[in-house]
This record gives structure tokens, sequence and C-alpha cells, in this order.
């Protein structure tokens, strides 16, 4: 369902469209039927005379209770289902940091109001010479694991990929690390999603979730800029 408006392009972003979805269905549930309940009441004990009296309920006596324990408990049970559920998800995405033998890193830095990527570069290694760096522009590769680093060079933003499901503050002054595992080649938008002072609507930035052909050429054609802007300093 979810996936119509927005595609899921991560490992997880299924997971977490369960989640939605379990708490939508369960949520709708019980509105529905609380509102035709109550509408019902309503019609039912109307005044149908002139004169009649509304009678007054205080829900002391015990079979008055029942009409407010009985559905609490039935709510709450549906409340373990959503938790258990949202638990195991959220441990996954945010505590769960997997591993692979050919993993990838890349590092996240917000400021105020701009996205700056580094990629390693063809060495797969942060701070050497052919890091390639990009404003707004995410570049990674389908089906490969990725471990970001994430931090805020002024105040808090929002890190966050919609087709991943993926949201993550950056909070200046701390590296948060976390993952991502891209499943479908794609260009999609990264919002920050944290009001971060006036510029904050105009912070938007694009993944480009690419083949390994598309990814491979790409890095060939920057690191070679960046290790030429390197030695020219
Ligand atoms: Cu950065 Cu809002």
């Amino acid at each position: 369902m979810i996936e119509r408006l927005v595609p899921s392009s991560a490992t997880f972003s299924g997971d977490i469209d369960f989640v939605f979805s379990l708490i939508f269905w369960l949520v709708g549930f019980w509105f529905i039927l609380s509102e035709a309940v109550f509408f019902w009441l309503i019609l039912r004990f109307r005044r149908k005379s002139p004169g009649q009296r509304a009678q007054y309920v205080t829900g002391e006596l015990k079979s008055e209770k029942r009409w407010i324990t009985i559905p609490h408990l039935l709510v709450l049970v549906c409340d373990v289902f959503i938790v258990f559920f949202a638990v195991r998800v959220w441990y996954d995405v945010k505590q769960a940091l997997p591993t692979a033998p050919d993993q990838r890193v890349v590092r996240i830095e917000a400021q105020q109001w701009a996205w700056t990527f580094t990629h390693p570069g063809p060495d797969g290694v942060l701070d050497t010479a052919d890091d390639i760096k990009k404003v707004n522009e995410l570049h990674v590769e389908v089906d490969k694991l990725y471990h970001f680093q994430l931090t805020s060079k002024d105040v808090l933003h929002s890190f966050s990929v919609p087709v991943f499901r993926l949201k993550q503050d950056a909070v200046p002054g701390r590296v948060i690390v976390g993952w991502f595992h891209p499943t479908r080649t794609g260009e999609h938008d990264i919002q920050c999603t944290e009001i971060c002072g006036i510029g904050h609507a105009l912070m938007p930035a694009r993944i480009l979730i690419e083949t390994p052909e598309q990814h491979a050429a790409w890095m060939a054609e920057n690191a070679t800029l960046s290790v030429a802007a390197v030695a020219d300093r």
C-alpha cells in the first residue's frame, strides 16, 4: 500500500511499512468501531418524546464498568502487538549494525543549509586523497551494505531518505553511525526533517542509487578530479 506512494528501496523499508500498516489497521479498526457505537448510542437514546429526561449514568455499577475495562484490555492487547513489532524493527534499523565483507562507508555532514557527502573513492577509505566530496548529492551502489557517519557542523538537522524509510538526527559534536542497504536503483529525494533555521525547507539533496557499472564510472571520473585537486594545492 505505502509502496505505491513511495517506492521501497532498502532492505528494512518493508519492515517499517509493515509496522505502519499494522498501526493503521489496528487504530483504524478501533476508530471506526468506537465512532459507530458512539453515533448508534446518540440515535438510540435520543429524546423521543417531549418532557423525557436524559438518564444520568455515573459508570459506577459493575455492569457499566465492563464497558470500560473490556475495550481497554482489548486495546492493550493491540498495543502489545504494535510494541513487539516496532521494537524489533527499531532494534534492527537503529541498534544493530550489520557488517559485510564488501561493506561501504560514507560521511554525511549537515550544515545550515546543505549536505556534504564524502565518498571514500576507489580505495574505499575515508580521509585519503581520492575522497569524493559532493554537495547535496549522495552516490551509492545498489545491493551493497553502507555504514554512514552522520554529523552536523552547527545545529540539529535530520537526515531523511523516504525511499529507505530512514530518518536520523544529526547532532553537532557527535558522529552517529548507522546503516542502509539499497535494493533498487533510482534517483530520489533526501530532505532535512528537523527545523534548523530559515533555510530548513531549502535543504533538499538527491540520492543516486547506481548499478555497479554506473557507480564505477562515476567514481573513476570523480576520483581523478579529487586527486588532481589535492595535488594542485
Ligand atoms: Cu537542516 Cu532542517
